[in-house]
């Protein structure tokens, strides 16, 4: 039935007639802060590459998941910076640590109210940035899965609600719910960075982090750019070792990814809109090429509308607030 009779534009003649026939929701729980945590600071300090985020102080990040609570967003994801690093990344099970302190502190002060989930990788806390423990100058997968066990212990130990492997080792998510269920912490879940590519974009995070590995790259454990079918399998494997959410990252240049893993599984699935993308956003938008929001909000409806439930983002403060405002 053709035009004149077929006229999709009834449906869009005001805003209430295209809210009635929206397809896609956004809301703030959506959306999850990732934060560094900084061990060895007095203060907070800006992140050059990370504008309008700080590393923050055990205290100072309380601060910031309350502001997250208080705009309704989903989650914080924790990221840690160590007074010292070393070639195993052993700052990354201290139960001293810069997470397990924030972790602890914050449910201390916020109870079951806030979804805290600590990224669970090496690089942040290894002398040579690699995401796992090195033998021949490689990143060896099984030594390495020790060591995430351990951490994802620890995190768990000091009241994660959620860990997230992030370092693409084989296995990974098997080995976490192994360690967790034999220390205790069967009710703690995973989401694994299951579709996780070898990005350019992780440029900015890697500054923030001090974590871009001193020699070679990721390419030998991260996914080629090049792979979509093979993302469906990393995110089938994460299901069979017993992974409770899943993710795909970044999200922007692989929502082909997100959209196909969307269709092939049924667990939750989380998009990471990467520190690269925030910064494309955040200096595009400062050069008045568009306006801010506008971007930000745009951007994450075509990630939900892909077909990611949760979104990581680094405007998920300031996204939250524009929503509410929208809404009003
Ligand atoms: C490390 C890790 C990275 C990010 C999250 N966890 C960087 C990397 O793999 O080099 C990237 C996040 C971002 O760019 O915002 N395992
Ligand atoms: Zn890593």
């Amino acid at each position: 039935m053709p035009f004149p009779l077929e006229r999709p534009r009834r449906l869009r003649r005001t805003p209430a007639l295209r809210r009635l026939v929206s397809e896609t929701s956004l809301a703030p729980s959506d959306l999850i802060l990732p934060l560094f945590v900084n061990e060895s600071l007095p203060a907070p300090r800006p992140i050059t590459s990370l504008p309008g985020h700080r590393h923050e102080t055990v205290e100072s990040a309380c601060d910031v998941i309350e502001s997250a609570v208080h705009a309704g967003c989903g989650a914080v994801l924790l990221f840690g910076l160590p007074a010292e690093k070393d070639a195993e990344g052993s700052g990354a099970w201290s139960d001293d640590g810069a997470v397990q302190q924030t972790l602890r502190a914050a449910r201390a002060r916020f109870g079951g109210s806030v979804v805290l989930i600590a990224d669970c990788c090496l690089c942040e806390y290894t002398d040579h940035g690699h995401c796992g423990v090195l033998s021949d100058g490689a990143v060896d997968n099984d030594a390495t899965l020790e060591l995430y066990a351990r951490t994802a212990v620890s995190q768990a130990a000091a009241g994660a609600d959620v860990v997230a492997p992030s370092g693409m080792m084989d296995g990974q998510v098997g080995a976490i719910r192994e360690a967790l269920d034999a220390a205790g912490f069967d009710d703690v879940a995973i989401l694994g960075y299951s579709a996780k590519f070898a990005s350019v974009m992780y440029g900015p995070f890697r500054e923030a982090a001090e974590c871009a590995p001193q020699e070679g790259d990721r390419s030998a454990y991260q996914m080629d750019a090049a792979n979509q079918r093979e993302a469906v399998r990393e995110a089938l494997l994460d299901i069979q070792e017993g992974a409770d959410m899943i993710m795909v990252k970044p999200a922007l240049t692989y929502l082909d990814v997100v959209a196909r893993v969307h269709d092939a599984t049924d667990l939750p699935l989380a998009a990471y809109c990467v520190s690269g993308e925030y910064a494309m956003v955040r200096h595009a938008a400062a050069a008045g090429a568009f306006d801010e929001c506008r971007a930000v909000l745009e951007t994450l409806r075509g990630v939900r509308r892909a077909g990611a439930d949760l979104v990581i983002t680094y405007h998920a403060l300031a996204a939250a607030g524009w929503l509410r405002s929208e809404g009003a």
